[in-house]
C-alpha cells in the first residue's frame, strides 16, 4: 500500500466527498452495508463514483488498459463474429458498457469494410461521464454515415435483434463478499469507524445464503458472490429477441473459481496501473474488480431461455474470428505497422498475458448458425 502513487489534493477533495456520502449511508443501515453496497457506491455513485466521476481511467495515463484499448486488431478479429451474427440476422448491435468508445468505432470501420454495418448500434452505458467521452470519441472519429447508426440508451430496448456485446462488464458489477468460517457463513460488510473497516456477520437467510450454500466452499475462505452479473444476463435475455449475446472477461468456470486454494477470492483494485488488494482506501478514485464466475453467468442465460452457444478463452475465440489472417494482411518488412501488430497480438493471445485469464461466453436465441468464435475448442461442456 505505501508504494501506491499519492492522489492530489483536488482528487482527495473528490475521495472525502464520496466517503462523506458512504459515511451516511452506512449510518442510515445501522453501521454497516454490504461489500455489494460499497462497491455500488464507490464505482456509480452519480458524480463521484470511480465510473461516474472525471479522472482518466484507461490507457496510459488511467488505472487499467482493456483489449480494445490494446489495438484495433481486437475489435477488428470481433467484427468477424459480429458481420456473421448480422448477416444471419440483420439486426443491430448493443454494447454495454463502451468505455471510451474505442471499441464501438473500431467494430464499425471494421463492419464497414466487410460490408455489415449494423442497422443500428447502440451504446448502453451507466457512467454519464464515460457517455460523454464516448460521443466525443466516436464524434471526432467516425464518418457521418456511421456516426448516425449509433444511439445511446437509457433502458433495454425489448425485441432486440442482433449481437449483444460486453467487454469487462461483469467484472466492474458489484459482488458480495462471503466468509465461510467454522462458525458457518458469513457476509463481510463495511463499518466506519473513523476509517472504513471490513467487518463479518452472519449470513442471513435468502438467496446470497442459498447460492453461497450450494457452493459447498471450503473452511476459512473468502470469496464473492455476483447475483447482480446474473440479473444482468436475465434482463438481456429477456431484452434479445433474436441473435447472440457475447461476454468478453477474465474469470473461470466455478470448479477453478471456488477452489480450495483461492481461499482469498479475487477481488482487486487498480489505481495508476498499480494493482494491489484493499477496495477501502483512495474512494472513488481506484477500480475496484472481482473475475468472474462464468458457470453462474451460463445458469443465468440457460435459466432464461438462451441456448449457451460457445465458452473458451480470449485467444481461442480470436484464433477462430481470423485474428491471424488479419495480420498476415501486413508485411512482417513493413516494421512500422508490423511491430504493433505483433506486439498487440502478443498481450490479447499470450497465455501470460489476456490469452487464458480472458474468457468468451456466448448465448444465442432463435439462430441456426454455429458461431465463428467457437468453431474450434468450444469449452461450454465445462460450465
Ligand atoms: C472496465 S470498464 C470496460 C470498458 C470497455 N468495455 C472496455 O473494454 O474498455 C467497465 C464498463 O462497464 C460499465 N458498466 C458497469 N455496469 C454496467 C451495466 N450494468 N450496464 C452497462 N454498463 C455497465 C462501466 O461504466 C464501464 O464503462
Amino acid at each position: 500500500m505505501s508504494s501506491l502513487p499519492i492522489p492530489n489534493a483536488e482528487a482527495q477533495a473528490h475521495s472525502q466527498k464520496l466517503a462523506a456520502l458512504i459515511q451516511t449511508h452506512i449510518s442510515q443501515h445501522q453501521g454497516w452495508i454490504s461489500f455489494a453496497d460499497f462497491m455500488q457506491m464507490a464505482l456509480y455513485e452519480p458524480q463521484l463514483g470511480y465510473y461516474s466521476g472525471g479522472a482518466k481511467k484507461f490507457g496510459r495515463g488511467g488505472d487499467f488498459v482493456t483489449a480494445p484499448e490494446i489495438s484495433p486488431l481486437f475489435s477488428q478479429t470481433l467484427a468477424n463474429q459480429a458481420a456473421q451474427v448480422l448477416a444471419d440476422t440483420q439486426g443491430s448491435i448493443l454494447e454495454l458498457g463502451a468505455g471510451t468508445g474505442k471499441l464501438a468505432l473500431d467494430l464499425l470501420m471494421a463492419l464497414q469494410d466487410l460490408n455489415q454495418l449494423p442497422e443500428q448500434y447502440c451504446i448502453m452505458e451507466v457512467s454519464a461521464h464515460l457517455r460523454h467521452i464516448q460521443q466525443e470519441t466516436l464524434q471526432k472519429a467516425l464518418p457521418a454515415e456511421l456516426l448516425q447508426r449509433v444511439v445511446w440508451l437509457d433502458t433495454l430496448p425489448q425485441d432486440f435483434v442482433g449481437m449483444i456485446v460486453g467487454n469487462e462488464v461483469l467484472d466492474a458489477i458489484p459482488v458480495h463478499l462471503v466468509h465461510h468460517t467454522e462458525q458457518g457463513l458469513y457476509e463481510r460488510g463495511v463499518v466506519f469507524n473513523g476509517n472504513f473497516v471490513l467487518k463479518d456477520r452472519p449470513l442471513l437467510p435468502g438467496n446470497l445464503f442459498d447460492t453461497a450454500e450450494a457452493l459447498a466452499l471450503p473452511q476459512d475462505y473468502l470469496t464473492e458472490i455476483c447475483p447482480a452479473a446474473s440479473g444482468l444476463i436475465a434482463s438481456l435475455a429477456h431484452a434479445l429477441k433474436k441473435g447472440v449475446i457475447i461476454m468478453l472477461d477474465y474469470g473461470f468456470s466455478a470448479r477453478e473459481y471456488y477452489h480450495p486454494q483461492r481461499n482469498l477470492g479475487t477481488l482487486m483494485c487498480h489505481y495508476q496501473h498499480y494493482a494491489h488488494t484493499e477496495p477501502l482506501v483512495y474512494v472513488g478514485l481506484q477500480d475496484i474488480t472481482a473475475h468472474v464466475d462464468f458457470t453462474s453467468i451460463a445458469h443465468a442465460g440457460v435459466n432464461n431461455e438462451l441456448e449457451l452457444a460457445g465458452f473458451c478463452s480470449q485467444a481461442q475465440f480470436l484464433m477462430n474470428c481470423g485474428i491471424l489472417d488479419l495480420m498476415s494482411k501486413v508485411s512482417p518488412q513493413d516494421m512500422a505497422n508490423y511491430a504493433p501488430l505483433a506486439a498487440a497480438a502478443q498481450k490479447l493471445l499470450s497465455p501470460a498475458e489476456m490469452g487464458d485469464l480472458f474468457k468468451v461466453i456466448a448465448f444465442s436465441k432463435q439462430l441456426d448458425i454455429a458461431l465463428l468464435g467457437f468453431s474450434v475448442g468450444d469449452k461450454s461442456h465445462i460450465l
